[in-house]
């Protein structure tokens, strides 16, 4: 049953800022006034704010800010909408809990989403930095059935799918840094980690984490972070709507990865592999351990490994190691 709450926050979103009549409500929701005067009440205690006039019902004159698991729910689209979604105020990592989550049994696909991580982390063993200021700590559940060896190209084909969605939604040009990171003028807003527990010859559970930089305020950063990191209110000048923005998230990973599991898009891959990639043509560094490589990067193969020209050779093909602009 669809909580009476999401109903409510459906139809006054559908009606933007305009007067919905407590007799549609209750009409819809099937019980009094009186009944959607008092869950109209649970949204209050959650920070939204109505306008309620007699003759013509309410409109929502302010929302949460924060994470709000029901707004998210309201925003998804028709195809997503009863996805189950796991929202905590704080987690040690979202791709922990997932984990967790499917070893109990849960049935994937599924959401974990916090505002706050104890514990999150990065590729290579990194600390991801996660406050309550702002910005998204999201991972996906899957159970895929696919053989490992399909996976190499699975973050980046997640990545080119959400660049091209903060495209459109925030009007910006962002960028991909093979093999996780997601850039903004020269600047990492956000990163994927991709883990998989993998059984004889099949992937058993598959987490895809997703960290944003969304809304935390620059004096937020850490240091060290500082000149290399920014966020999406940062790149577009304003704020960004958490709760729109995750659910159009949402969105997209899952249909992206439905594309991924149907092996229906290794052409749209590519086009937009060479829409988004920073390195392409520049000179980059890659440290494999105490190896070093430099070169001009030339895209990406069909295995998702990286292109390396040196000065005199041929391309040369890695598929791990950690990329920087320039012959550092
Ligand atoms: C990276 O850039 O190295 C990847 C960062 C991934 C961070 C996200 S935040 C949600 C999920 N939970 C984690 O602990 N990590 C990922």
């Amino acid at each position: 049953m669809i909580a009476p709450e999401l109903v409510i926050l459906r139809e006054l979103l559908a009606h933007e800022s305009a007067f919905v009549s407590g007799n549609l409500l209750a009409g819809k929701l099937g019980m009094s006034r009186v009944g959607v005067w008092m869950h109209m009440g649970r949204l209050r205690a959650q920070g939204f704010v109505f306008e309620a006039v007699r003759s013509r019902g309410y409109r929502l004159i302010r929302r949460p800010a924060g994470l709000n698991p029901l707004l998210v729910q309201a925003h998804l689209k028709l195809r997503t909408r009863q996805l189950d979604i796991l929202c905590l105020p704080e987690v040690d990592s979202t791709n922990d809990e997932a984990e967790r989550q499917l070893a109990a049994g849960r049935a994937a696909p599924f959401v974990v989403l916090a505002r706050r991580q104890t514990l999150g982390r990065g590729r290579l063993g990194r600390v991801w930095h996660s406050e309550d200021n702002g910005n998204l700590y999201a991972s996906f559940a899957f159970r895929p059935q696919l053989e490992p060896g399909r996976m190499q190209t699975f973050t980046l084909w997640m990545g080119v799918n959400l660049c091209e969605l903060v495209a459109n939604f925030c009007q910006i040009q962002p960028g991909i840094k093979w093999p996780n990171d997601l850039y903004f003028k020269n600047r990492k807003f956000g990163g994927m980690l991709t883990e998989a527990r993998i059984d004889s010859d099949q992937i058993r559970d598959l987490v895809f984490g997703l960290g944003l930089n969304v809304n935390s305020p620059a004096a937020a950063l850490p240091p060290e972070l500082d000149r290399h990191a920014t966020t999406l209110a940062g790149s577009t000048g304003h704020p960004q709507d958490l709760n729109r923005l995750t659910a159009a998230i949402i969105g997209r990973v899952l249909s992206a990865y439905e594309r991924f599991v149907e092996d229906g898009h290794r052409s749209t891959f590519a086009d937009l592999w060479n829409r988004f990639d920073i390195l392409r043509g520049r000179p980059v560094t890659l440290l494999q351990g105490a190896r070093r490589i430099t070169g001009i990067a030339g895209g990406v193969d069909d295995e998702g490994s990286l292109l390396i020209r040196g000065e005199h050779g041929r391309p040369q093909r890695f598929h791990a190691g950690e990329v920087t602009l320039g012959k550092s």
